[in-house]
């Protein structure tokens, strides 16, 4: 492969689900969504609010880490992100749960919601449609709108913007508007400089998804940018069809890094990527440091990027954005459509040949 594929018009023909005309309609999305979550009628009281929970699966639940990740130190109520069939016991009337599916018709985010419901909660949706718009608009639950026809992977700034204004509409953390002014110009200046018609040699995106075609990405971030180590994965794996990995610093210091400490052959397979944030706790930054000293004899490669952005949510999605064009890039390099996920779909379908209600009581 050659270095030009990234800078050829026709490279791009593969993308039949235009993931890079969506990705760079970015700010006008973001814009829709944020005056779309204004406008909705919350109808819960602030004061009954007394935790959070964001049940939401892949592409609509990272939207969950993405925001507790942003808030993390500043949220006034205990949150939690939740992927699973089952509901925590501490979730009851005090809890806002936001039931996050971009099709509306992903099973556990159903079942959470009809739990959600049993027990009184305060529920708000944010989703396409399918059954779970249907369910909670019958019962006159608020939802918010998603414009139809998205992977809900690309739909990520849709469904995340709105989960801020609601978590600043409910109290659960102080009005965000600087925050989301600062993200809508990161966004801004990411689809400008990382677009496909800016060449390799300006465009980080391109580079950084040429170096990682023929190894196994492994993503580290901590603090805000945990989750966006996440994100850079699931998008690798989805876009990309690759293999790739995440881990937070400082745990992974506890454990992982001594993958890279022997004579493992896997080593020089694995390509590591740091997420820095230049604010992070001082010894979250010498950690970086000293453990890429310790590790990069032993891999095949580091490459480190620094969050631009004024607040801890732009920076984020600073990174986010570098990381859903480095997947996109990569599967262009390696002559992959980023668009289908046909893995997914298969699976869905063999589960959904029965039905997902609970079959019985946890033990
Ligand atoms: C596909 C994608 C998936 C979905 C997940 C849940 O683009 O990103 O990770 O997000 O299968 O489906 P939804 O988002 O419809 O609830």
């Amino acid at each position: 492969m050659t270095h030009g594929v990234l800078d050829r018009e026709d490279s791009y023909l593969i993308d039949t689900l235009r993931l890079f005309a969506v990705i760079g309609n970015s700010v006008e999305m973001f814009d829709r969504a944020r005056a779309g979550a204004e406008a909705v009628d919350m109808a819960w009281p602030v004061e009954a609010v007394r935790n959070v929970a964001i049940a939401g699966m892949g592409g609509s639940g990272i939207v969950g880490d993405l925001a507790l990740g942003a808030w993390r130190e500043r949220l006034r109520h205990p949150a939690a992100v939740l992927r699973d069939y089952y509901l925590p016991g501490w979730v009851g009337e005090g809890t806002l749960v936001i039931l996050s599916s971009y099709s509306g018709e992903t099973e556990e985010t159903l079942t959470a919601a009809s739990q959600a419901t049993e027990r009184n909660a305060l529920c708000v949706a944010i989703t396409s449609g399918g059954k779970l718009g249907s369910f909670y608009r019958d019962l006159g639950v608020p939802v918010i709108d998603l414009p139809p026809g998205l992977q809900p992977r690309a739909a990520m700034l849709q469904i995340l913007v709105p989960l801020v204004v609601v978590l600043g509409r409910m109290g659960v953390i102080s009005p965000p508007d600087a925050e989301l002014d600062d993200a809508r110009r990161v966004i801004a200046a990411s689809v400008e400089g990382l677009a496909p018609v800016v060449p390799t040699d300006q465009n980080l995106a391109k580079q950084i998804a040429l170096g990682l075609t023929d190894v196994v990405p492994v993503i580290w971030g901590a603090e805000a940018t945990a989750a966006v180590a996440q994100r850079w994965k699931a998008q690798i794996n989805e876009n990309a069809e690759m293999p790739a990995f995440w881990s937070v610093l400082p745990e992974l210091d506890h454990n992982e890094i001594c993958a890279f400490g022997g004579t493992s052959e896997l080593g020089p397979m694995t390509q590591l990527v740091f997420l820095r944030d230049p604010h992070q706790h001082r010894q979250v930054i010498r950690r970086f440091d000293l453990t890429r000293e310790l590790v990069a004899p032993r891999v095949g490669g580091v490459i480190e990027v620094a969050a631009d952005g004024d607040t801890p949510f732009g920076r984020a999605l600073d990174l986010t954005m570098l990381g859903d064009y480095v997947s996109m890039y990569l599967a262009i390099a390696r002559g992959v459509d980023p668009g289908p996920v046909e893995m997914i779909g298969r699976l869905k379908a063999r589960l959904a040949e029965t039905g997902h209600g609970r079959s019985q009581d946890p033990a």
